[in-house]
């Protein structure tokens, strides 16, 4: 595995953030400014639709910044569209989903696989590369299993090795705890722990598990548009 050699620092301010909707707009994010230093461990929490995974898509790259400033070690997302984008999500960013994201038409392997394939890992390197990533999160002898196959925990895992792919600087992870038992809870965090203190990389984690959050050095939450210390 490729290692990290100290996280990127995240600068967020003055953050807004409306959804389309047939009434007009949606106002979700108010003015958002928080900072999570290099290396950091921060979680994020707050009720359900307060806009926690519209805060990590901003910050993941996944959507445009409207208004504001997301600042990730040197790079300004308001002012990368496009293809300087997809090569922040690609080369910074490894992003954990809420709902894992995996493709259910390739194995556990093939999903970790593409994620290397689209940086440019020749394809001999990518499969023990692939493999390496599933044994470090104790799926070794899941590789060839798709998706639909494997449990709730064990595709919460494939996502993070996904995630860890291409040696990211900032690990972005969306209640990688939701809807699993306590024991894989707590294996899943680990997991996001070790990445973080083994290699260095900034994690940012949204969260409603309070054991989760209580092992963080940084705690926020967002309310009514806005984020604030918890
Ligand atoms: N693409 C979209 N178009 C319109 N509205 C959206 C869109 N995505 C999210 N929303 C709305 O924005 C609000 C915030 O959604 P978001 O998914 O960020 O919340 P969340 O804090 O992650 O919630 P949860 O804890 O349930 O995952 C919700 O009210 C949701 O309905
Ligand atoms: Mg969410």
């Amino acid at each position: 595995m490729r290692r990290v050699d100290g996280g990127v620092g995240v600068s967020v301010s003055g953050l807004r953030h409306a959804y389309r909707s047939p009434t007009g707009p949606l106002p979700i994010l108010d003015g958002v400014g928080f900072e999570v230093a290099p290396g950091g461990y921060c979680v994020l929490m707050g009720p359900s639709g307060s806009g926690k995974s519209t805060l990590l898509g901003l910050v993941g790259g996944l959507d445009r910044v409207q208004s504001g400033s997301v600042r990730v070690g040197s790079a300004d997302l308001s002012s990368l569209a496009g293809d300087a984008l997809a090569a922040y999500r690609r080369e910074t960013v490894g992003f954990v989903f809420q709902h894992f994201g995996l493709l259910d038409s390739l194995t556990a392997a093939e999903n970790v696989e593409l994620a290397c394939a689209l940086a440019g890992v020749p394809a001999a390197a990518r499969r023990t590369h692939a493999a390496d990533l599933l044994a470090a999160v104790g799926l070794g002898d899941r590789t060839r299993h798709r998706p639909s196959h494997l449990s709730g925990g064990e595709r919460q895992r494939v996502a993070m090795a996904r995630a860890l792919a291409n040696g990211p600087s900032l690990l972005l992870a969306d209640e990688p705890t939701g809807n699993l038992d306590e024991g894989s809870a707590e294996a899943v965090i680990r997991l996001l722990e070790s990445f973080h203190d083994d290699r260095g990389c900034t994690l940012l984690v949204v969260t409603h598990n309070r054991a989760l959050a209580r092992r963080a050095a940084q705690r926020l939450r967002l309310v009514a548009g806005r984020v604030v210390p918890e």
